[in-house]
């Protein structure tokens, strides 16, 4: 087991979002977090980065709880996180930002930087562009690519498909898989489910703050009630 997320509830001020949630990743899984928008998939992202506190339960990763572990520590110790709205340095050239993901003193830069051109060609071509000047997939890309930097042992990404054409969706999902199969787990908060399902290997679906189904995604994609609750697909 690589992360497990044990009976975690949390809340914003008074407010509850999560209860009692308990999720699994498997060493080079592709796992899919899926719910419709409100449903608490972001909050349970930042509360395993250490960015939002949550009062009960605990995240194991790697065998050691994370729960007291503060973000920047998190990532040290091999989760990498990209934000909904990707989050870049507008100002800085995409290699500067996909710097940023790596430690200050590091002395496998290169390569870093290179597994990233290689997994996205269309970077390495806009090294020295400003990152607020590119496509929004190309900024998804050095989003990922930043992420990747810090040489994740898992990838926890929100939204990868927001404001992306189906086209550059799937540029974007290949490169992923490229990455899993390089040895990075992922867990994924997606709204476009039916491909989320498509891509992973299992999912949970959120409601309300709780884990209302999970399994395996191919048994999913068949069931009928989510099919009809999820998919829009009536059987
Ligand atoms: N910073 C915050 N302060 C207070 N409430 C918040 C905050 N962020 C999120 N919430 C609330 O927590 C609940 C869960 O939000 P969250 O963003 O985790 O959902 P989500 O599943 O990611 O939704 P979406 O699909 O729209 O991204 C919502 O009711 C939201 O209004
Ligand atoms: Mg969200």
């Amino acid at each position: 087991m690589l992360l497990s997320v044990e009976s975690l509830s949390a809340s914003y001020g008074n407010i509850r979002v999560l209860w009692d949630v308990s999720i699994k990743v498997e060493k080079g899984e592709i796992v899919a977090l899926l719910g419709a928008n409100g449903a608490g998939k972001s909050t349970l992202l930042r509360c395993i980065m250490g960015l939002v506190r949550f009062h009960d339960g605990d995240v194991v990763f790697d065998s050691q709880s994370i729960k007291r572990v503060r973000p920047h520590a998190i990532v040290q110790r091999g989760i990498a996180y990209v934000a909904e709205g990707r989050r870049l340095f507008g100002a800085m050239t995409v290699e500067d930002n996909l710097r940023m993901g790596a430690p200050r003193k590091c002395d496998d830069l290169k390569a870093r930087m290179d597994l990233v051109y290689s997994l996205f060609p269309a970077l390495s071509e806009r090294k020295e562009q400003n990152a607020a000047t590119l496509s929004g997939g190309e900024q998804q890309m050095v989003a990922i690519g930043r992420a990747l930097t810090t040489k994740p042992k898992m990838l926890l990404l929100d939204e990868l498909s927001f404001g992306l054409a189906p086209k550059m969706f799937e540029r974007v999902l290949k490169s992923i898989q490229e990455a899993n199969l390089l040895g990075v787990s992922i867990l994924m908060a997606e709204q476009n489910s039916e491909r989320a399902l498509q891509f992973s290997s299992r999912a949970y679906i959120m409601e309300n703050g709780r884990i209302s189904v999970e399994g395996k995604s191919q048994d999913l994609i068949n069931d009928p009630r989510v099919k009809e609750a999820y998919l829009g697909l009536a059987d």
